[in-house]
């Protein structure tokens, strides 16, 4: 049975959530459970027309097998966004959290989003996790099992996920923010408060290295970047929005940098986080007329002229290939 782990490998937005909605009912995934820092990722998920923006919890939802949803104990909690998304996404039953979870107060974001350093070097998204990590260092951090109104939904979730692939049902593990911006091995100080490469995620949800088929590392056609920190090769807003690559971030709002596809800074994730399998998203932005294509025969020859260059300079196969927003919206050379 399988258990795979999905991160991402650029500066985060390469659309996790998109590849794990997808691989959710290729997997038959009983279980998806989320790593990675918390509330600061936004995931968009698009499922037969309709848009999901989430915060909390797991790109999962809909899953033709899954029957829970859950929250690793290494991730911050808002309990205001955890219960909103629970009543929006009709996961009531499904979705759990991990007792120990950390708890994200109005305090933590309130520094967040007035700190000079925070907000003005660095560029956080303000959603209160970096001092809330803080805090949590300090030991003085409340946890999920200390909030009242999150008791019917806790559960032990290290130990839902092992049984469940003792258990011989697959399994998937949700990363969040990607390779570049980990505490460790990304662009410091431009980074976020926690490692956030996939055996980091694997801390975060209680499971071994060992338990892992594969690590699915998601690229996107184009490098985005937002808050401080370098990108090489920036393209200017002008030029950015000539190319059609605008985006805005799903939890701030803010103007997403761009740059092109990058084969060092890939490289360098592939080997961070030990990849055995690659997605890359947004071909059809690059290439507008491949939009909504599923089978990789039926790309033009420039297109899979460009995706095998950069195959055989990262020294890769693309498994996954997004043509479109939705879930369905894939090639997949599996
Ligand atoms: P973080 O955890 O915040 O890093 O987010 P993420 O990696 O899940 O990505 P996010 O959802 O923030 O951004 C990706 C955006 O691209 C979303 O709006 C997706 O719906 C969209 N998307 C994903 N794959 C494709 C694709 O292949 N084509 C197109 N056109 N859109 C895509
Ligand atoms: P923080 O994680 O909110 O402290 O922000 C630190 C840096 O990481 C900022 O540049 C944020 O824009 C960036 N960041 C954090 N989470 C994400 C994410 O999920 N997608 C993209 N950028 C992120
Ligand atoms: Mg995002």
């Amino acid at each position: 049975m399988t258990c795979d782990i999905v991160c991402g490998g650029f500066w985060g937005d390469e659309g996790k959530g998109k590849i794990i909605s997808y691989l959710v009912n290729k997997r038959r995934a009983r279980v998806v459970a989320k790593g990675g820092v918390g509330p600061n990722a936004g995931h968009t998920i698009v499922i037969k027309d309709k848009e999901y923006k989430l915060r909390m919890i797991p790109s999962g939802i809909g899953g033709s097998h899954v029957d829970k949803l859950l929250i690793g104990p290494g991730v911050l909690v808002n309990p205001d966004i955890f219960l909103k998304e629970l009543e929006m996404t009709e996961t009531e039953g499904i979705s759990y959290l991990d007792p120990q979870c950390g708890i994200i107060t109005p305090k933590h974001i309130e520094i967040d989003t007035t700190d000079k350093h925070l907000t003005q070097i660095v560029g956080t998204s303000g959603a209160g996790t970096g001092p809330a990590n803080q805090d949590r260092i300090r030991r003085v951090l409340n946890l999920a099992r200390d909030v009242d109104e999150l008791k019917p939904y806790l559960l032990d979730v290290p130990h839902e996920v092992n049984k469940t692939i003792d258990n011989n049902y697959p399994v998937l593990i949700e990363g969040t923010q990607a390779t570049h911006l980990s505490l460790f091995h990304g662009t410091y100080p431009f980074v976020t408060s926690k490692d956030v490469t996939a055996s980091s995620i694997c801390a975060d949800v209680g499971i071994g290295p060992t338990k892992i088929t594969d690590v699915v590392l998601v690229f996107k056609a184009y490098v985005t970047r937002v808050g401080e920190g370098p990108l090489p090769n920036q393209l200017s807003e002008e030029e950015t929005r000539r190319k059609g690559w605008v985006e805005y971030g799903t939890v701030t709002g803010r103007l997403r940098r761009a740059a092109p596809f990058n084969i060092d800074l890939a490289r360098r994730s592939i080997m961070l986080n030990g990849a055995t399998k690659l997605a890359l998203t947004k071909l059809d932005i690059i290439y507008p007329n491949e939009a909504g294509k599923r089978h990789f025969n039926d790309l033009e020859t420039e297109t899979k002229k460009w995706i095998s260059e950069i195959e055989e300079k990262i020294g890769m196969k693309f498994h996954f290939i997004g043509t479109g927003p939705a879930n369905v919206d894939i090639i997949d050379r599996e």
